[in-house]
């Protein structure tokens, strides 16, 4: 999973350390296919929301909604749980990413923030209805 985030995700990805940290308030989801990962996401849960701090899907296995499937899975335990949304944050030049959250639903803020490398990143959100 860890090599997953690694491969596609780059100087982004969590280390596995960083990853299993999360077991105290988030979760990591996976996608098997053919006794493969597909895919997976990592999430944390916010006071105010989920946040989504990695999301992935092996290259061999994209465009066949697996991302959608786990962010539309997420949704649901969001309402299940009584969150009010869906946050996460995406580089600006990362758009494949951008065009997968706004495809989803999400509202994007351009140029919310900055990651530690000085680019520019974009906030993405989804309010999740009772
Ligand atoms: C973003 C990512 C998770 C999408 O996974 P996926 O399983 O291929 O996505 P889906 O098949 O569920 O696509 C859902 C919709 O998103 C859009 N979409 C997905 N990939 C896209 C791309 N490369 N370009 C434009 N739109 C895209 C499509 O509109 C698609 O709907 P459609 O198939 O009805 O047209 C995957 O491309 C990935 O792992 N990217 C590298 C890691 C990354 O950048 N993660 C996000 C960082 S925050």
């Amino acid at each position: 999973m860890a090599q997953l985030f690694q491969r596609t995700l780059g100087r982004d990805a969590w280390s596995l350390e960083a990853l299993l940290s999360l077991q105290q308030d988030g979760q990591v989801w996976i996608v098997e296919q053919e006794y493969t990962l597909a895919g997976a996401m990592a999430f944390l849960c916010e006071p105010f929301a989920f946040r989504i701090v990695q999301i992935a899907v092996d290259p061999l296995y994209r465009h066949r909604g697996y991302g959608r499937d786990l962010v539309h899975s997420l949704v649901e335990e969001a309402r299940r749980q009584g969150y009010p949304a869906l946050v996460a944050e995406v580089r600006m030049e990362n758009h494949e990413a951008i065009a997968f959250y706004k495809k989803l639903g999400f509202q994007v803020f351009p140029r919310a923030l900055r990651y530690p490398d000085g680019s520019p990143g974009a906030v993405v959100s989804m309010e999740v209805h009772p």
